[in-house]
């Protein structure tokens, strides 16, 4: 389970500081549970992980059966909250070089929908032009141009190599209950199908069919990541006191150190599977808290790769930072640095050592240089990279963003900011129904 060390931000902000935030946390702690704040009607996963039924988890496993069973690969549609979650746990999990090897045991997942990119695109269909595929189309409005443009060139696709009746069984969309132009053709078409309560938005929506089916079809099991999802929702309960809550004391210490000019936090691993990780968390945090002119930017790195980019920034630049370290204690395999008895790299006093012990001392070595450079930090340590842990560590961000939202004074359930650009977008494409924006922008860019 998560682990949460503050020690190192709290030389910067004080014990008092972050003990005024108390009566404020429980309100905001009070405002999720009694459903009394802002975006009320969006707090269907406060509650996900205890309430999931085994009858639920046994048809995602049974239709993650069939497309394992059916398709060397699975092509998982979705863009931000219907795409984030899934890809976070599934590369936290995989291995490094999964695409590589030889797929003996399942399909190899693919993600499509989360851009625009015709090369990309194009590059996605070659690839697929002789496998036998399978495809997770993800939109909880169902019109979102990304997927939607995607799911129409990979069905078309599908269709036209393995024959209408068989891309039915193994297309599956995960869609709102009756809405939307996804829901419309699964229906026409008879495919299967999960539903994304309305009472929870995308990019809180992991341990809904949107993150839990892609994530059983790549392999892992679903229901450890519940089942540490559930422990941290216990641990991070209203009825858990302050001093004691990660969720609480997390949220708290992040709004002070806002309070007292730290405008970005950059969210650091030590391991390179944790970076689609920290691709969810800027989306959860970054649409939950940016806005009324208002948020924490989330920004994010990788360690100790970054070092050597943006080491530099973070040691020296304008103190407006704070980190938050994930660390991941135990690593999965085991790895020693040889002896090499010529020693023209210098090398040999690492000899007999673990990779990750050096890895570690980085960290370490890392920390201290930021602590003193002026960048506070946090660490939220997970035992090791296991679905339980990851099921752990995602819960508490999430109960912590609502928290800190409240405590921030904005509704962290909406992101009315995103439609700008699909605005414009649709208006110099000339959609339909956008005829007069279409005009005024054509003269904005004359
Ligand atoms: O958090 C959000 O609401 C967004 O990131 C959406 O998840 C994203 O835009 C995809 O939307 P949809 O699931 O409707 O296709």
């Amino acid at each position: 389970m998560v682990q949460l060390n503050i020690e190192k931000s709290l030389s910067f902000i004080g014990k008092d500081s972050l003990a005024a935030y108390k009566e404020q946390v429980k309100a905001a702690q009070e405002a999720l549970e009694n459903g009394t704040g802002l975006g009320n009607d969006f707090l269907g996963w406060l509650h996900l992980p205890s309430s999931i039924t085994e009858e639920h988890l046994s048809d995602l496993e049974a239709t993650a059966k069939v497309l394992r069973e059916n398709c060397e690969a699975v092509v998982v549609a979705g863009i931000g909250g219907s795409y984030l979650g899934a890809r976070a746990v599934i590369e936290a999990l995989s291995d490094s070089f999964t695409w590589l090897r030889e797929q003996k045991n399942g399909p190899v997942i693919l993600f499509a929908g989360h851009n625009i990119g015709e090369d990309y695109l194009y590059e996605l269909t070659d690839y697929l032009k002789d496998k036998k595929f399978g495809i997770i189309n993800i939109s909880k409005s169902g019109t979102t141009t990304e997927t939607a443009l995607a799911f129409r060139l990979l069905r078309e696709q599908c269709e036209r190599q393995r024959g209408k009746e068989e891309a039915r069984k193994v297309i599956v969309a995960v869609t709102d209950a009756k809405k939307g132009a996804a829901r419309v053709t699964a229906d026409k078409e008879g495919y299967k199908t999960f539903i994304i309560p309305d009472n929870v938005g995308g990019r809180f929506s992991v341990l809904t069919p949107v993150g839990l089916l892609p994530i059983a079809v790549a392999g892992y099991d679903i229901r450890a990541l519940v089942a540490g999802a559930a422990a941290m929702e216990k641990k991070c309960g209203a009825d858990v006191a302050f001093e004691e809550n990660p969720a609480a004391i997390y949220a708290a210490t992040r709004n002070e150190l806002y309070k007292q000019g730290k405008k970005i936090e950059i969210l650091v691993n030590f391991n390179p599977k944790l970076h689609y990780v920290s691709e969810w968390w800027k989306q959860l945090y970054g649409e939950s808290e940016g806005k009324d002119g208002k948020g924490i930017f989330p920004a994010a790195v990788d360690f100790s790769t970054d070092l050597h980019s943006m080491g530099q920034w973070i040691q020296e630049g304008e103190r407006t930072i704070y980190e938050t370290v994930i660390s991941v204690d135990k690593v999965n395999h085991s790895l020693t640095v040889p002896f090499d008895a010529e020693n023209l790299d210098g090398l040999n006093f690492l000899a007999g050592k673990h990779v990750d012990e050096v890895n570690k001392m980085a960290e370490l070595g890392t920390q201290l240089a930021h602590v003193d450079g002026g960048v506070p930090n946090m660490r939220v340590v997970i035992p090791a990279l296991t679905e339980e842990a990851i099921g752990s560590l995602m819960y508490f961000f999430e109960r912590a963003c609502g928290i800190s939202g409240y405590l921030l004074g904005v509704n962290p359930f909406n992101q009315p900011g995103v439609e700008a650009y699909k605005k414009n977008m649709f208006a110099l494409l000339n959609k339909p129904g956008y005829e007069e924006a279409s005009k005024a922008i054509q003269a904005r860019i004359k």
